[in-house]
């Protein structure tokens, strides 16, 4: 029998055109990087995008001066500060991308190290830090004059290095954090609200290493069924939060390594599909990390190798098991960014040592494109460098735009420009994938309907609206809400392809074309929440569109 299917290969590339055989990313390149801003003034450790296409970026209170003055002569006074007292200078911004311009906010207490999520309404609600700030909650509504409104106790319990995400009733339950083995939610509302509710299993995955523990800033996704998969360390349980119940416990990881901070992986939820059937799959991956005891190892100057696997788990299968996959080089410190067309985008990071001060080594300039659905072994695509290092306190996210907004970086305790390896980076990049490249114009939609800021309800079918020159072959509709970025987790990022329900025709009257979507029918699948929608045309996408789930 073996012969047969080198007899059958001839035939194959006879009637086969190179095109279908190579990907359309490998076939089209490796991206291109654009530098947006010489000096944002401060350090973009923490990044998220609002539906008025602001970025809020800010580092920490407690650094020093940073390059950015606060605007009217404004300063912070904080006499248990240890750098300055008095410092006139900003340490959050609002950048807005599409005029690529920035303004600085003002911020009293400590955001270090924290987290967040944006709330349905399209307030993001930042939640703890470090000392004055640990049991802060911030908000920040998007408006062209608004800044920062501080709540004091606002947390049950100090929370640093914790991982949030929104809920399908629009809370957000916040998890774990420094020492902290338990979670609790916010908004505090009802008569739980004082609650924390403690969570065993961050107990079981904690594993000191010298000052740093091996299970801070978990990978948490909101499942399909409701529940959360909570992934820390070198494993995984799906926790059923209203009952505080451990409903699952997924296999270790193979090979036992850390994947979380300070061994720094990555994780996404693949992109949803098939949201109309009974049982809808859900898969993660986890990719990069450090070898066990590479920590401890880095502080004795010893840069160990970063992991060079992916584990790749379907979250929703009764007898769940990791699938390994091999990157092209190993990874610490990487992001992982869902592209509208469901790639995902592997970013920033280095190839050794950990993530905390100083101890990472050898950058990885080149961004990976990973194909889900592509063949094993042949998904990952790597794309054109960076000139830029970007090593611990690095971000990057989704803009409306396809690209992906990419900063920060600073290894060291404070801002930190002269004889360093790494100097502390104020520098704001672009990078472009592919399929922004002006070939592609011919291929590109253009969203017509929905128009921005449509508010939609779950379960309701959509008309989608798009003018392209013509449509040659596969369309879809996609849905992506935008990330928390922070320590290479992105907390909330989420992509949906909505089920057509009506394929694609012509629409005279608009010039262009047609397409009936179901939106997710349950908040399960997709929290209330702004989201982008994009139609994708052959790989290419539209710029997204902001609609409202509500
Ligand atoms: C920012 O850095 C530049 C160059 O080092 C310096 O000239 C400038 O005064 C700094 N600005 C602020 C507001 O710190
Ligand atoms: C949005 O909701 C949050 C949380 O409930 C609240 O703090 C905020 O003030 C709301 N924003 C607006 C603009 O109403």
């Amino acid at each position: 029998m073996s012969f047969f299917p080198l007899l059958l290969l001839p035939l194959i590339f006879s009637t086969t055109t190179v095109s279908i055989l190579l990907s359309p990313a490998e076939a089209r390149g490796g991206g291109q990087w654009q530098l947006l801003q010489k000096n944002i003034g401060i350090v973009a450790m923490h990044m998220q995008l609002l539906h008025n296409d602001q970025v809020i970026i800010y580092d920490r209170t407690d650094f020093g001066l940073s390059n950015i003055s606060l605007p009217n002569g404004r300063c912070r006074h904080d006499p248990d500060e240890k750098v300055v007292k008095i410092d006139c200078s900003a340490h959050s911004l609002e950048y807005d991308a599409i005029s690529n311009t920035f303004r600085p906010l003002f911020i009293q207490t400590d955001i270090w190290c924290s987290s967040g999520s944006v709330s349905p309404n399209g307030t993001l609600i930042q939640t703890g830090g470090y000392r004055d700030g640990e049991r802060k909650v911030r908000t920040f509504n998007p408006c062209p004059s608004c800044d920062w409104e501080e709540y004091s106790n606002a947390l049950v319990v100090k929370r640093w290095y914790s991982t949030n995400q929104i809920l399908p009733d629009g809370r957000q339950i916040i998890i774990g954090g420094r020492r902290q083995f338990n979670f609790e939610f916010y908004p505090k509302t009802g008569a739980s609200a004082k609650n924390t509710y403690s969570l065993p299993f961050l107990v079981q995955t904690y594993e000191a290493e010298g000052d740093a523990e091996n299970n801070l800033y978990p990978f948490v996704f909101l499942n399909v069924d409701g529940n959360l998969f909570i992934f820390a360390n070198n494993r995984a349980i799906l926790l059923d939060y209203n009952n505080n119940k451990v409903v699952k416990t997924y296999p270790a990881i193979p090979g036992g390594d850390p994947r979380s901070y300070p061994s720094t992986g990555s994780a996404v939820l693949l992109p949803l599909r098939n949201l109309q059937q009974k049982l809808v799959e859900a898969e993660v991956i986890v990719c990069g990390g450090a070898p066990k005891g590479s920590f401890q190892k880095a502080k004795k100057r010893d840069f160990v190798g970063a992991l060079d696997t992916c584990g790749r788990i379907k979250i929703t299968d009764p007898n769940p098991m990791w699938t390994m996959e091999k990157m092209p080089g190993g990874r610490v410190m990487s992001d992982m960014v869902l592209l509208p067309n469901g790639y995902v985008l592997l970013i920033n990071g280095a190839a050794s040592g950990t993530a905390g001060w100083e101890y990472g080594r050898n950058p990885v300039l080149n961004p990976l494109l990973y194909k889900p659905d592509g063949v094993i072994g042949a998904r990952f695509q790597i794309q054109n460098p960076s000139s830029i290092p970007r090593m611990y306190h690095s971000t990057a996210i989704l803009l409306r735009d396809g690209r992906i907004l990419v900063a920060g970086s600073n290894p060291h305790v404070g801002y930190n420009f002269q004889k360093v390896v790494f100097p502390t980076e104020l520098r704001l990049e672009a990078f472009s994938p592919w399929y922004l490249k002006a070939d592609f114009n011919d291929l590109r939609p253009e969203v017509m309907f929905p128009s921005p800021q449509t508010k939609v309800m779950c379960r309701v079918n959509l008309k989608v609206v798009f003018r392209v020159k013509a449509v040659r072959k596969s369309v879809a509709v996609t849905l992506l809400a935008p990330s928390f970025n922070t320590h290479s987790f992105s907390m909330n990022q989420r992509l949906l392809v909505l089920d057509e329900v009506k394929p694609t025709s012509r629409n005279v009257a608009a010039g262009g074309y047609e397409i009936e979507v179901k939106l997710p029918s349950l908040p399960f699948l997709a929290p209330p929440g702004f989201y982008l929608l994009f139609v994708v045309h052959e790989e290419v996408p539209s710029q997204g569109v902001w609609i409202q789930l509500v």
